[in-house]
């Protein structure tokens, strides 16, 4: 009882009247204290230890074993993250697998169309009518399509996948991007959709947009605008806005450019990874006009070969949406090539490696607000691969994670400046204060000041007029007296 029993040592009162004073040093002086603080080591040593027998065993036994049969002197350390990395990742989705859907959730569960794959992909069943619906909702729900400020609504949509990222660094920049675009669409008053959902287990991968961009305007009727953007691109240019006056009756704005698309059938002729799509019956039809391409397995693979042979330069790969647009464009209806705008005058994607370099030298001479080269709007890692482990070549992905790093900055210190922070450098996530704090932060102190000088001001000028007037007043009076 006596040994090990330090806890117990201290009665109720004497515990709160320990916390109620406590102070370390103080408390560490006392022989108790000492006693406490050895217990503590011994078990914060053990705990410890045990935490690195379990990494060390899992290393070793686990699938591949420590150290990977090809190359045994790959860096231990580097091979135990991944390891980790790993076990963890398959415990989670064992978890998933083994997901056992509770009696109450399961009865609002309706059966799920079986796709037949003799039969070509559908989003959905087949809606004609989308522009009339729409007006029919609008018209019974006035003023909900317009912003505050009288605008047609946009709305930000956005996602990553449902699970953690083999890589957690993928995942940390995937929460930093997000960051950036709250940041956008609250300084613009867009509306914001974050999907990490699976919508269609047939549409994974580049695919997942399509059920997700019909299932948003069907549920958004009110919005006249939706803004896919890719969870690897990030608004770099947080003042600039769309000029979507400028686009009249089409109804998607990509980033792209006429002689690569139209004269050279370049599959990189546009660019997926930002564009804006209209609300409508057009969009809709494209996008039933897409899904065929795109359910995972053969079908992909086919439509795959299909665009490799038709589009200029495009590696051997399975089907992805970009292709699958640039294809349309080219040898499909004409009306997608009239109704589509090619946006190359500012950078609504902005290809990394062009822009990230010369970010500092764009700081040092321009200023937020241009959007193209002077200050890209949109900055895309085409490429990287920031959710998986080892799966790029020459560590092209820790120069991403650097360059995603910097471009993050760059961003935030504009959203920062407000605030009166500015990040020490574009690769630091440490700040530093470019104001001194003050307590007048809105200038209504100073305001008033310069206000009751320029009164005064102005009073002086009338008392001056009125002396002027009396003078001039006793001059015609001695005047008259002479
Ligand atoms: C909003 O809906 C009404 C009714 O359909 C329509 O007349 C109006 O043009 C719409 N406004 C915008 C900004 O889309």
């Amino acid at each position: 009882m006596m040994e090990g029993g330090v806890f117990r040592h201290l009665t109720r009162e004497e515990m709160k009247a320990t916390l109620h004073s406590y102070h370390p040093n103080r408390f560490l002086a006392t022989p108790k204290g000492r006693k406490v603080m050895k217990t503590m080591n011994t078990f914060k040593i053990t705990i410890l230890c045990g935490f690195i027998t379990i990494l060390v065993l899992r290393g070793t036994l686990g699938p591949g074993g420590m150290f990977g049969e090809s190359a045994p002197q790959v860096s231990y350390q580097a091979e135990l993250r991944k390891e980790i990395i790993r076990s963890q990742r398959a415990r989670v989705l064992a978890q998933v697998e083994e997901a056992v859907a509770d009696e109450v959730t399961a009865s609002k569960f309706v059966e799920e169309e079986k796709w037949d794959p003799s039969t070509p992909y559908r989003l959905g069943p087949k809606i004609s009518d989308w522009d009339s619906q729409r007006e029919a909702w609008n018209g019974l729900n006035p003023g909900r399509n317009v912003t505050v400020s009288g605008k047609a609504k946009t709305l930000l949509v956005s996602g990553s996948q449902p699970g953690p990222c083999a890589n957690p660094m993928g995942d940390f920049y995937h929460l930093k991007f997000l960051k950036n675009r709250i940041d956008y669409a609250r300084l613009h008053g867009l509306e914001f959709f974050y999907n990490m959902a699976t919508f269609e287990k047939e549409m994974s991968s580049f695919w997942a947009k399509l059920p997700l961009l019909r299932k948003v305007m069907l549920n958004h009727p009110d919005v006249e605008w939706v803004w896919w953007m890719d969870s690897d691109a990030i608004f770099t240019d947080m003042t600039f806005e769309m000029p979507m006056e400028k686009y009249g009756k089409s109804n998607l704005i990509v980033h792209g450019f006429h002689n690569l698309l139209y004269e050279q059938h370049r599959w990189i002729g546009l660019n997926t990874g930002s564009f804006l799509i209209r609300n409508c019956q057009w969009s809709l039809d494209l996008l039933d006009a897409l899904a065929p391409f795109g359910p995972e397995g053969s079908a992909r693979v086919e439509a795959g070969k299909l665009f490799t042979e038709k589009l200029v330069d495009r590696p051997a790969f399975e089907a992805d949406d970009q292709s699958a647009l640039v294809y349309l464009i080219l040898y499909g209806d004409p009306k997608w090539k009239e109704y589509t705008h090619l946006e190359w005058e500012f950078f609504l994607h902005g290809y990394w490696k062009y822009v990230v370099y010369n970010y500092e030298e764009l700081m040092a001479k321009n200023h937020p607000g241009y959007g193209d080269e002077r200050w890209p709007f949109v900055t895309h890692f085409v490429g990287c691969k920031p959710c998986k482990v080892g799966e790029s070549e020459d560590g092209e992905n820790d120069e991403c994670f650097i360059q995603m790093e910097r471009a993050f900055n760059f961003a935030d210190n504009q959203v920062l400046e407000k605030y009166g922070y500015t990040h020490s450098a574009l690769s630091s996530f440490m700040t530093h204060k470019i104001r001194r704090d003050t307590s007048d932060p809105l200038g209504l102190q100073h305001l008033s000041a310069r206000r009751s000088k320029l009164a005064a001001a102005k009073q002086d000028t009338k008392k001056g007029l009125i002396e002027q007037k009396r003078a001039q007043e006793v001059l015609k009076e001695t005047d008259l007296d002479e």
